[in-house]
């Protein structure tokens, strides 16, 4: 049987375009060293961070990097607000290599997103919710934080950065 030129060409062009699509969701499920995204974190009264009366929350605790109470990870504790992260923006978060480490991120004022730069870490920041998921980084290194929600005239400059140490 005779098969033309174009239709094997567009045979094979087709088979590429299936398994780069398959490619795609393996790697958004297994991106490079972190885990997926949950948010089961619950929610809390946006009054409580925006007057930074985290003691009546029971949820969240003051922004900040702690152990966590079983001793072998750590919890981060993040606040989003017009037009930083905090921790993040004024100083990286640093987290150590190989731990899990549990985020939690609430925003202050408006909708934000929490974006680790180049892998599958993203989530949106809600007043009134906390986000929560884990992340085990197997390598040292720096990630750049991006809010990719669009927040107010100073969305484009709203970045941070977090570093994973040996
Ligand atoms: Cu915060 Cu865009």
């Amino acid at each position: 049987m005779h098969v033309h030129r174009f239709e094997k060409l567009w045979f094979g062009a087709s088979l590429v375009l299936i398994v780069a699509f398959i490619g795609t969701i393996v790697y958004g499920a297994v991106g490079p060293g972190v885990a997926m995204v949950g948010d089961d974190g619950g929610t809390i009264d946006p009054d409580v961070v925006a007057n930074g009366n985290y003691e009546r929350a029971d949820n969240f605790r003051a922004p900040g990097v702690y152990e966590s109470s079983d001793g072998d990870g750590v919890d981060v504790y993040i606040v989003a607000r017009q037009y930083l992260f905090d921790p993040g923006t004024a100083e990286p978060i640093e987290v150590p290599r190989g731990a899990e480490v549990t985020f939690h991120v609430t925003a202050a004022d408006v909708t934000h997103g929490f974006n680790l730069a180049g892998t599958n870490v993203n989530t949106m920041v809600i007043p009134g919710q906390v986000a929560t998921f884990d992340v085990t980084f197997e390598e040292t290194g720096e990630y750049g934080i991006v809010c990719h929600e669009y927040c107010g005239s100073g969305h484009h400059t709203m970045e941070g950065q977090l570093h994973v140490v040996a």
